[in-house]
């Protein structure tokens, strides 16, 4: 049974709107896209819970404008021309890595991937004397993934470079957020007004905190969908509401957003067994078409196939889990473009 809680729901302003109406200026590159007026205030981009309103907007359209940039035959706009980028992955990843180091490469940066399992952390070296170490070497921007909430942060108050949040534990994953929102804008032209459902594995995910954090600045309507045993403590005071029927959840919905069930964060043992799971919380066609007719099917990947969706609605028609993909590249541009070409600067 779904309920909501006691927020009352917020204006519906038109952000698309208010992008547009912002002047804009040359970013610097005559081949380059616009990007607005504001500079990017932040040193750091540590999570979605940082950014107002204005600020999403601001990134989402500098995203947009990239969008071109990795759709031409030279994939390359210069505007971090000897610049270092160090990607520094304690947990594993694919597309958030491979993103990041194509956004830098295509900006013009000096990209250095640290393979953790071959450095020194693997002799027990701590996280702060790497983050020293690398600072050291005078890096521009640091793009860090963790498995502990909250050490991305600690290793930005260690350097004095820029860093970015690439997911820290269950905490925060803001440039997935930010693809997420640039996808849904994309083929709705708007977010404001939009139900959006998020269904899974809520308790353990940073995407469905990021998310939801972006969709309520955004104004959008949103929905958690997931077991109990699935739902952290105080989910109602960040998502509108809270369902564990997937069918009522999905009911109207203008977006499906799929979670993967965590097993590396002990999710399997939430569940009686993953067939089950399937039966009662796996998108697939029956369910779906509770949502709306037009209703855009998301997943941040890596998918569990059979398990949180089926492969067909995966690859489905309404699915643009590949556009995610393309999406993150431009968001990841906008954000280092952003946080370094764009800054005089700045505060923490
Ligand atoms: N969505 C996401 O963060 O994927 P990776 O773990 O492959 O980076």
């Amino acid at each position: 049974m779904g309920h909501s809680c006691d927020r009352p729901p917020q204006p519906v302003k038109d952000e698309t709107t208010m992008a547009r109406s912002k002047p804009q200026k040359s970013s610097g590159n005559p081949a380059g896209p616009a990007s607005s007026v504001t500079p990017f205030k932040h040193r750091h981009l540590l999570g979605i819970a940082q950014l107002n309103q204005l600020e999403i907007v601001d990134l989402l359209d500098r995203a947009e404008a990239m969008i071109p940039i990795s759709r031409q035959p030279r994939k390359i706009l210069p505007t971090l021309t000897g610049k270092t980028q160090i990607n520094l992955f304690f947990e594993n990843s694919t597309r958030t890595q491979a993103s990041f180091e194509i956004a830098g490469k295509r900006l013009g940066a000096l990209v250095v991937n640290m393979s953790v399992k071959t450095s020194s952390v693997a002799k027990g070296e701590t996280l702060v004397d790497t983050a020293t170490t690398l600072n050291a070497m005078q890096p521009d921007v640091i793009i860090v993934r963790h498995s502990a909430a909250g050490a991305v942060e600690l290793l930005s108050q260690k350097v004095g470079c820029s860093v970015v949040n690439a997911g820290d534990g269950a905490h925060e994953h803001p440039t997935q957020a930010l693809l997420d929102a640039l996808t849904i804008r994309k083929h709705k032209q708007r977010l404001s007004g939009l139900t959006v459902a998020i269904c899974g594995d809520i308790a353990n995910s940073r995407v469905a905190r990021s998310n939801l954090m972006l969709l309520n600045a955004m104004n959008v309507r949103t929905r958690v969908i997931a077991p109990t045993t699935l739902l952290p403590k105080g989910i109602e005071n960040i998502a509108a509401e809270v369902f564990t029927d997937m069918r009522e959840g999905l009911e109207g919905a203008d977006v499906v957003m799929m979670l993967r069930l965590q097993h590396e964060r002990a999710s399997g043992r939430m569940i009686p067994s993953p067939r089950e799971y399937y039966h009662f919380y796996g998108l697939d066609a029956e369910k779906l078409a509770y949502a709306k007719p037009d209703a855009l099917v998301m997943h941040p990947g890596p998918m569990n196939r059979g398990v949180e969706i089926d492969p067909a609605i995966a690859d489905g028609a309404q699915s643009v889990i590949n556009e995610q993909v393309e999406m993150g590249v431009a968001v990841r541009m906008a954000v280092l473009d952003a946080l370094i070409a764009d800054q005089p600067q700045v505060s923490a």
